[in-house]
């Protein structure tokens, strides 16, 4: 039987009056019982359970229709062992007539008497295991579509089942398919749930595992250019270094030729004029014209040894012992030296002279060459009026020696420049663009250190280091 009327709450009021107070409290077990899951499987089985107890059946058995017509086994009552097998649970519907009658006409069918109703083959099967004498299908229906079969089964005896009992388990099968909804539903967005977790999950990890491999990339990179970078600072001193070594050792053959070319003819010369003083002398000339060109050759060639000797030094040709200096007295000798520029120029000259004394193992003439170089250069950079400051200082096994002026300064572009061979910014004539270069070389010799501060229109500082060297150092 199927409920005629369209309103479903009048339905069940009246269904409701029908039932007797063992049933009523039966179904309220049922309605509490299943509130308190959202297991699919439980409910079904509260329903078996429960349907079974309400209709007083031995059994009762809830199939769910699957899509290639046939029935899945969900749960039964008594309920079943855990390792029931999965294949035995599934059942063809065309091999079940009478299952397949519930379902296609989609009420109630009723065998009272299995023994004396024709069976399929398979019917009989099922039957011969289960020994059921009576049996009720009740097809399952969930919003209008078929969800599957409840099966109650009388093994012991042969059991008529009341229309009102029929009512009764369709009611209940049908009203009770909201609860199945509701835990489909839960069953649905579990799994969705859990298929996007799982996603999520599955993206979390690819992402972790690219970022991974980035940051490795990153730090791989950030390596490998670091390396790069100290590698091509390396390369571009060394480059410096080469290009500047070698400039040094063409430039010394050359002036070393020089200077030896030169120094041949120039004694011819100097023996001529002495030839030519005693010529003079002996023959009595008075000619001041004529002593007067003898003495311009004397100074002439005077100039030009000075200039051989410095190129000698140059080409370091003299490898002179290292003597002990005192650097305070060869600064000294050198301020001297360069005495009349300064005054011409009104510079103060301010020393601050360390009160230790500065002294060792060197080549004098070598390193009065070299601060004859800095302090010409910064008695040049002062256009008029300045001051030029000697500090010296030691520390530990150092010589300190900063020599500052208030001259023009060097332009940041030049700064890298200044110790090449002939650079100069001096106007021809005026410079010859050796004086750092040579200087350079003299620290080097020396195993000492030259640096330059310098501001553009405010000064220059050189700072030289020299170390400390002592006799038994030298070998
Ligand atoms: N104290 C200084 N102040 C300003 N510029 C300087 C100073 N010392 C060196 N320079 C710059 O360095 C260049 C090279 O110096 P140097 O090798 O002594 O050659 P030169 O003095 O013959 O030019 C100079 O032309 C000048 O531009
Ligand atoms: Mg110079």
């Amino acid at each position: 039987m199927k409920p005629t009327n369209p309103n479903p709450a009048s339905v069940l009021n009246n269904f409701a009056e029908s039932l007797s107070q063992r049933e009523l409290s039966i179904l309220m077990d049922i309605s509490t019982h299943i509130a308190t899951t959202l297991d699919y499987r439980e409910v079904l089985q509260i329903i078996s359970d429960g349907i079974s107890e309400l209709l007083k059946t031995d059994t009762a058995t809830i199939y769910s229709l699957q899509e290639d017509q046939s029935i899945y086994l969900e749960v039964a009552t008594p309920t079943m062992s855990t390792d029931f097998q999965e294949t035995f649970r599934y059942a063809k519907v065309p091999e079940h007539p009478h299952i397949q009658q519930a379902l296609k006409t989609r009420s109630p069918i009723i065998i009272e008497d299995t023994s004396n109703e024709p069976l399929s083959p398979q019917e009989k099967k099922v039957l011969e295991l289960s020994d059921v004498k009576s049996l009720l299908f009740l097809p399952l229906v969930l919003e209008n579509e078929l969800f599957g079969i409840l099966i109650m089964g009388a093994q012991t005896e042969i059991r008529k089942f009341t229309p009102h009992e029929i009512r009764v388990g369709e009611m209940v099968a049908n009203h009770l398919s909201g609860a199945i909804q509701k835990t489909i539903l839960h069953q649905n967005l579990k799994t969705y749930k859990d298929t996007l977790e799982d996603q999520v999950k599955k993206r979390t990890q690819e992402l972790e595992k690219a970022n991974m491999k980035l940051v490795n990339k990153n730090q791989l990179a950030a390596m490998q250019r670091d390396e790069l970078e100290v590698a091509l600072e390396q390369l571009k001193v060394a480059q410096t270094r080469m290009v500047q070594t070698e400039k040094m050792v063409s430039l010394g053959t050359l002036t070393a030729g020089v200077a030896h070319e030169i120094k041949n003819p120039l004694n011819f010369i100097h023996g001529s004029y002495l030839g030519l003083m005693r010529f003079f002398k002996e023959a009595n000339i008075e000619d001041k014209d004529a002593w007067k060109m003898l003495d311009s050759i004397k100074l002439g060639i005077e100039r030009s040894t000075a200039i051989v000797s410095v190129l000698n030094d140059f080409s370091r040709n003299q490898k002179a012992p290292f003597k002990n200096c005192n650097i305070h007295q060869i600064i000294d000798n050198c301020l001297l030296m360069l005495n009349r520029q300064f005054d011409r120029k009104g510079i103060t000259l301010e020393k601050i002279y360390s009160p230790q004394s500065m002294e060792t193992l060197a080549n004098a003439n070598k390193l009065h060459q070299l601060f004859i170089n800095i302090l010409l250069n910064a008695c040049q950079s002062i256009p008029k009026e300045g001051i030029v400051k000697i500090e010296t200082q030691t520390e530990k096994d150092w010589l300190k020696i900063n020599i500052s002026d208030t001259g023009v300064g060097i332009k940041k572009e030049n700064l890298q420049q200044i110790i090449e061979p002939f650079f100069t910014t001096k106007d021809p004539g005026q410079g010859t663009g050796l004086g750092l270069s040579i200087s350079y070389s003299i620290i080097e010799d020396h195993k000492g250190e030259m640096e330059f501060d310098s501001e553009e229109n405010k000064g220059t500082t050189v700072r030289i280091k020299l170390p400390v060297t002592k006799k038994n150092q030298l070998l």
